[in-house]
């Protein structure tokens, strides 16, 4: 559900809130000095440059810089919304959010349900221990490969071959019958008078949200039977083009992993992980939906696409190159696999083995390939007629790619292959070839970097020696930049200026200068021995934005006329820079 909390409840949560214990439960913390540390789970690293301090309830890491309080760590480290964060900390405190009546309804009808659904999966699972009739679906398992371990992970279970082992269970109170119906787990039969089971003679998939509650059922025949699969329908706790399963094993198997690969099926997920390959998720039967993919890459920025190898697994494949071209942030990486025709990954690991299927994950097609590949099957380049027909269908969807650097390389390849140049591949009615807003995540807070950097730099006024060029930077758009570049002048005059001095030098400039009390509080979560890196880190992103700005007047201008030769050699430079550096767009 989404609603407002209030901010007074945010506070008051934050200073109930114990962030060593947050982490420590993700993390494993060592006690070094007034901080904890570890190897950070944010980015891969072999020593320990990632803090936690108590007193300030923070983290921080002193390489990949991801910082921020108990709240925000659960954002990143779960990929859970800010909402969704404050549900799980204020409930494992026993704090009610406070709502109104209308809001408190659907939220207790809702873990109410959620209750329901947990209730049910383990009744299928012990029935799947204890049931007469479970011996054929154990069977079955053990016939797939897969362990008594690896089903319990998953907690598959078996729903009985009778009609009313859910809708006459004794153990059930009406209520529940009633949210039974709600689920769609059990069904009225045409009388209306009584109600049915859904699942019979099925073996079980309980499929978890991310935060391991269970939001419904997939359930597999064992036989030869029609369909093979019934799944849970959508419901309030449900919504299938949002969900992937086996997201929640991918967290609970994995401290940190780089990669997340991409099935259809719920047992090839189960397979692979029982073949020991524990990053692997799939959809819920439906087909992939943008929602998945904001999701993928809220908890990763690798994926591979591995899908069946029949015409429905490649078609899908493409329709998870089109949905990922607009996630494609600098950074960020999606790779296809494809199958032989008659396999799936499931058919495959058993074949080749973990090794061998690993290789082929590391040798899968990377989208800048696939989708000139997929474009080029069709057409005879050696016609002109077919080369223009590539830019024509390819010259959209590159333009779709938000990570500059990435789309800017593909329409150069582009225009080698068919010979066109360049120039004319963008866009001409785009009268502004921007940068894409997209390109920061939005997980996290952004003040501006010319404040942070101000800020840090009235802390630490020595910090001004790493400023060598402030002309360049002067008048980028980005806001503070007169303030920042203001103070370095004054700085650099004189470092030991009083404050109200500064602040005098500002006025008679008429640069607003008000806004420093705001900033210092955004250095405040800043460590002492962090101040530096960050200042460096924020100062890059100001010259990258200085220089995205150049590369954007060069890039109009080739539109319109054709560039000099030290021009051409000046925006290769800076494209070639651009990319080493972090985006500055908030
Ligand atoms: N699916 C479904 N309904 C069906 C068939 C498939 O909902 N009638 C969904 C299921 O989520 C299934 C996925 O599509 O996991 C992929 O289908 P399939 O490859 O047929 O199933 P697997 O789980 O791979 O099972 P198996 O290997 O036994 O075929
Ligand atoms: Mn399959």
């Amino acid at each position: 559900m989404v609603y407002r909390v209030p901010d007074s409840f945010i506070e008051d949560l934050l200073t109930r809130l114990d962030i060593v214990d947050i982490v420590g439960r993700q993390v494993p913390l060592r006690k070094s000095g007034a901080n904890y540390v570890a190897c950070c789970p944010f980015h891969s690293e072999k020593t320990p440059s990632f803090a936690v301090n108590a007193q300030k309830q923070f983290y921080y890491c002193f390489g990949c810089h991801a910082h921020g309080d108990g709240i925000q760590f659960l954002i990143e480290f779960q990929g859970l919304s800010f909402i969704e964060a404050v549900e799980t900390l204020s409930a494992e405190l026993g704090i009610p959010i406070p709502l109104d009546a209308n809001q408190r309804t659907e939220v207790e009808k809702e873990s109410r349900l959620l209750q329901l659904t947990k209730l049910v999966a383990s009744f299928y699972q012990q029935q799947l221990r204890e049931h007469s009739a479970a011996q054929h679906a154990i069977t079955y398992l053990k016939a797939r490969g897969i362990s008594g371990k690896i089903a319990k992970t998953y907690g598959l279970g078996f729903a009985p071959p009778g009609w009313h082992s859910l809708s006459k269970n004794e153990n059930f109170t009406d209520e529940q019958i009633e949210d039974l119906k709600t689920l769609s787990l059990i069904i009225p039969d045409q009388s209306g008078n009584h109600c049915y089971d859904k699942f019979r003679n099925r073996i079980m998939f309980p499929i978890y949200d991310k935060r391991g509650r269970i939001l419904g059922f997939g359930g597999r025949v064992f036989t030869q039977e029609e369909p093979k699969y019934l799944n849970s329908a959508e419901s309030m706790i449900f919504n299938k083009g949002q969900e992937l399963y086996g997201l929640y094993q991918v967290r609970a198997f994995n401290k940190t992993y780089e990669t997340l690969i991409v099935v259809e099926g719920y047992l090839d997920v189960i397979t692979l992980s029982q073949f020991g390959i524990h990053n692997v998720v799939a959809t819920l039967g439906t087909a992939l939906t943008e929602a998945h993919v904001d999701t993928l890459f809220k908890v990763t920025s690798d994926i591979v696409f591995c899908f069946d190898g029949d015409k429905a697994g490649q078609e899908a494949l493409k329709r998870a190159l089109h949905l990922s071209l607009e996630k494609i942030l600098d950074g960020r990486r999606v790779r296809f696999m494809c199958l032989a025709n008659t396999e799936d990954p499931d058919s495959l690991i058993r074949k080749i083995g973990t090794q061998r299927f690993l290789k082929k994950i590391d040798e899968s097609i990377p989208l800048g390939e696939y989708i000139f590949k997929i474009a080029m099957e069709p057409l005879q380049l050696h016609h002109a007629e077919d080369r223009v027909k590539l830019a024509t269908v390819l010259k959209p969807l590159l333009m779709k790619i938000p990570g500059n650097m990435f789309r800017q390389m593909l329409l150069e390849k582009l225009a080698s292959i068919t010979g066109i140049a360049p120039e004319q591949l963008i866009d001409k009615r785009k009268s502004n070839f921007s940068y894409n807003k997209k390109q920061v995540p939005a997980t996290r807070a952004l003040v501006s970097p010319a404040y942070k950097a101000t800020a840090l730099l009235l802390h630490r006024r020595s910090l001004v020696h790493l400023v060598h060029d402030s002309k360049e930077i002067q008048g980028i758009d980005i806001p503070g930049i007169n303030l920042f570049c203001e103070i370095v002048n004054i700085l650099q005059q004189n470092l030991h200026i009083s404050q109200e001095a500064i602040v005098e030098q500002l006025k008679a400039k008429a640069i607003e200068a008000m806004e420093i009390d705001k900033m210092q509080a955004t250095i405040k979560l800043i460590p002492e021995e962090g101040m530096e890196q960050e200042f460096i880190g924020n100062l890059n992103l100001l010259f990258r934005r200085a220089s995205e700005l150049l590369t954007d007047n060069l890039l109009k201008k080739a539109q319109e006329e054709n560039l000099s030769p030290s021009e051409k050699i000046e925006l290769k430079a800076l494209l070639q820079k651009l990319q080493t550096m972090q985006s500055a767009v908030a």
